[in-house]
């Protein structure tokens, strides 16, 4: 039931807070601020996490890649599903193979588990679908509650995967001795507070929306970050393209001179997705260079960002501030709303996009 909503999508986008909450509390003991031990994975075992994934899927990963390598300081290795299992990748036993499936029935991703399973390899998921194939068939599930997931484009499913990767990648941060307790509890602390800059960030939904409108009228759009917010740009250049049919396409803001930059006109609109981090400063170096030529520059940031920022940029879409480790979750809500309303605005099927199955349970 869509309820007041014109779409499933919106009703998903909008129910972000209140699954997010559900997701991490399934895995937060709230009293004493820690993440509950999975009795199941002894990270000292592995020497590295295989994480396998398609689509939306494997950009939380990626996320999730920078995170497991900071707080854990544990070597990732992320993988597109259905490269990893043509090409008779290289594994070992000391791989601990986490895979990530909303429907937990992606045939590539599936196959890749059962790959890794056949070589003797631990196989964990974060699945949202409680009785799906893939969550039967891993050595260890680890659900996202984010309920039932109907519209195509991926969207609570997404934010829930990053809560419950944050705490697979404290828990693994814990058990290798890599952060202490006060670490662990300023993280817990931070995520925590999530659903409620989550709610924030719905706020500015009249604002993305006017921008969205605007992006409809360009033939392709620039989606550009670093780090963590890297991949939330590749998402975000996903979301747009399946929902609204605008082209888009995403890179790594420190790539853009190896190529791409020659791709910037006037006017070409170039979401830079950059809350205020380390990185700062070098995102910024890119959006003078991209603003130099002529492009739109719509800045996704928080205060902190848009105090610092000195480049003329036509629009902001001004995130809540947030701990550090939330803030991607955060940022996942302008990037949704975005695509959303350019696809209400071209007036495509949002809830069906063409071409699109919910689950590609094909290859
Ligand atoms: C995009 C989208 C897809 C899925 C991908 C994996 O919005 O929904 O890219 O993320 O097909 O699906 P699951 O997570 O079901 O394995």
């Amino acid at each position: 039931e869509k309820g007041n909503y014109r779409h499933f999508m919106e009703k998903e986008i909008h129910e972000q807070p209140e699954v997010i909450a559900r997701t991490l509390t399934h895995y937060v003991d709230p009293f004493r601020l820690v993440v509950r031990p999975f009795e199941s994975i002894d990270f000292k075992q592995y020497d590295r996490i295989l994480i396998v994934a398609c689509g939306t899927a494997g950009y939380a990963g990626q996320v999730a890649g920078y995170w497991i390598e900071q707080i854990a300081g544990m070597p990732v290795r992320n993988e597109v599903a259905s490269e990893f299992r043509y090409r008779d990748p290289a594994v070992s036993k000391r791989d601990l193979a986490l895979f990530i499936s909303q429907s937990g029935e992606t045939a590539d991703t599936l196959a890749a588990m059962r790959f890794c399973k056949d070589r003797g390899l631990t196989t964990a998921v974060v699945v949202n679908a409680a009785h799906s194939t893939m969550a039967r068939e891993a050595d260890i599930a680890l659900p996202t509650l984010a309920g039932p997931e109907i519209g195509v484009a991926s969207t609570k499913a997404f934010t829930c995967q990053l809560a419950a990767l944050a705490m697979i990648a404290i828990n693994a941060g814990r058990a290798r001795g890599h952060i202490d307790a006060n670490r662990e509890k300023e993280l817990v602390t931070g995520l925590l507070e999530a659903p409620r800059d989550v709610s924030k960030a719905l706020e500015m939904e009249d604002e993305a929306k006017r921008i969205a409108g605007e992006l409809t009228q360009s033939r392709s759009v620039l989606y550009l970050g670093r780090g963590v917010y890297y991949p939330l740009a590749q998402e975000g250049a996903l979301k747009l393209k399946e929902i609204s049919y605008l082209h888009a396409e995403a890179y790594a803001a420190g790539e853009l001179k190896h190529g791409p930059i020659a791709l910037i006109e006037e006017n070409l609109p170039v979401v830079v997705v950059a809350p205020h981090d380390h990185l700062w400063d070098k995102t910024m170096s890119t959006m003078q260079e991209v603003a130099a030529r002529g492009a739109r520059v719509i800045l996704v940031t928080d205060s902190a960002g848009l105090a610092a920022c000195d480049v003329k940029r036509e629009d902001v879409i001004l995130l809540p501030d947030c701990a550090p480790i939330a803030s991607p979750i955060v940022a996942a809500v302008a990037i949704q709303l975005l695509a959303y309303h350019a696809a209400v605005y071209k007036g495509t099927d949002v809830d069906q996009p063409r071409n699109l199955a919910k689950s590609v349970t094909v290859e």
